[in-house]
């Protein structure tokens, strides 16, 4: 099996070959990694989230069912696979538990035998949502848009050492008393800023209800996936949001508060980085943003909408329009150097049939200076203008095509480009939501 390469030519990237891999989201999230792992976690045994929480949300189309996964790796869909909530990731309890149920409710099942939460994951709690809600509007025009889903703030919790972790759920009395001591601290900022306090007793036991639900899940996450390893069991890292959204390699501060990028699955998970085989890119064949920050090649409007509405671009968690905009390789190069992506999976290229003609964002330029790197200080990036390459369209459906070579000519050479100027071979297309809607890339040449 082959994937395209820089020059279009033959390269043997096993589409199929797991052991541990890493996938990770090569732009500002949204790529697509649900579809492209569900792909991928056929050949898995287990299924790691390593970092976020229910910010993310992974979209999953079978058949006409369409699953939606904010918390729980999207191997959950495919029996038989163990998915893991990692350390690295922020729980908040009482949506897991919904997200359970409503998953239970569509007919998928979850048992302690597939689905494990680490202990040592920390929560996000009611007021974590509250503050990140009241800092954002605080912040008025400088906001970043987060989803309010209390992210920063519990990775700020989590750093300051005063976070409460999914292994103080199972002690009650350990926990009401972290508990009550967090809510009068919390309880005090929410005041000043105007806002109304929580009460103790609701939170708490709220939270315990969902921790008594959630006890026979929880376990030792490192321990359970050393066995793994020893066992030469195959185990999918699944990312969520992208490496632009890296709290250090991403466009700060419009950035989460975690490490999507390949580093962050080791620190959130226990597996040392000398057990890693292997890491997938997702990109999406233009580029998309949710929430505020700067946006090199993004559409004029009138595109920008188009291709919003086709791509059904809206966000699964907030609901929030994404920005759209051309295919960026600069942030792509970027984030196959930051992640040492070993091939790419390219999603969405059904999106641009349509299209008479393409653009490839190979370099940025501002006044006389060239960046073929992302700058890193914002106002540089602002002031920069995209460079394109220019590609025909191929205005004929691809949602049809199964094989790498009946996608049109002028898809292909696009694809090319892509892996030309991003520096790496790409072994999947995704030609449309559906689960075999998939173009495995065995034979480029
Ligand atoms: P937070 O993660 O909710 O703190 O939001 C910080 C930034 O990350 C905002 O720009 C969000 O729109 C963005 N973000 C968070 N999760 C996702 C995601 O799953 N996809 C795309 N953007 C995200």
């Amino acid at each position: 099996m082959t994937g395209i390469t820089l020059a279009g030519q033959a390269r043997i990237i096993s589409v199929f070959f797991m052991a541990n891999t890493i996938l990770v989201g090569g732009q500002w999230g949204d790529e697509g990694k649900g579809r492209i792992i569900d792909v991928l976690a056929e050949k898995s045994d287990y299924v790691v989230r390593y970092q976020g929480g229910n910010n993310a949300g992974h979209e999953v189309h079978i058949g006409d069912a369409v699953y939606v996964l904010h918390l729980i790796p999207s191997g959950i869909l495919h029996p038989g696979k163990v998915c893991v909530i990692g350390n690295g990731v922020v729980v908040d309890p009482v949506a897991l538990v919904d997200e359970i149920k409503n998953l239970r409710r569509q007919g998928i099942r979850i048992t302690p035998q597939n689905l494990v939460i680490s202990e040592t994951a920390h929560l996000v709690l009611p007021y974590h949502k509250l503050l990140d809600a009241e800092r954002e509007s605080r912040k008025g025009a400088q906001k970043i848009g987060t989803t309010k889903r209390g992210i920063g703030p519990a990775y700020g919790d989590k750093a300051a050492r005063i976070g409460i972790r999914v292994l103080d759920l199972l002690k009650t009395a350990r926990f009401r008393e972290k508990l009550r001591t967090r809510i009068e601290e919390n309880n005090a900022i929410l005041r000043a800023g105007g806002g109304k306090p929580l009460s103790f007793d609701a939170v708490c036991a709220e939270c315990l209800r969902a921790g008594r639900f959630l006890r026979p899940f929880i376990r030792n996450g490192v321990t359970l996936l050393h066995d793994a390893m020893r066992q030469r069991k195959n185990i999918l890292f699944e990312g969520a949001q992208g490496t632009l959204l890296d709290i250090d390699f991403g466009t700060y501060p419009y950035v989460t508060s975690s490490h999507p990028t390949a580093g962050g699955a080791c620190v959130g998970s226990g597996i040392p980085p000398t057990c890693i085989d292997r890491v997938v890119g997702v990109v999406k064949a233009y580029t998309t943003r949710v929430g505020e920050g700067p946006f090199p090649t993004q559409y004029d409007d009138e595109l920008g909408t188009e291709i919003q509405k086709i791509g059904d671009e809206f966000g699964r968690t907030t609901g929030r329009g994404r920005r759209c905009g051309w295919f960026d390789s600069v942030v792509v190069r970027y984030a196959q150097q930051i992640n040492g992506i070993n091939d790419l999976a390219v999603t969405k290229l059904d999106v641009l049939d349509h299209l008479s003609e393409l653009k490839i964002c190979v370099a940025y330029r501002n006044g006389r200076k060239a960046y073929r790197t992302i700058p890193m200080d914002l106002d540089d990036l602002r002031r920069c203008k995209p460079v394109y390459e220019t590609y025909k369209g191929w205005q004929t459906s691809t949602k049809q095509v199964r094989r790498y070579r009946d996608l049109p000519l002028n898809a292909r050479t696009y694809l090319a480009a892509i892996s030309r100027h991003c520096g790496a071979p790409i072994s999947i297309v995704s030609v449309g939501p559906r689960r075999h809607e998939t173009v495995l890339v065995r034979n480029s040449s």
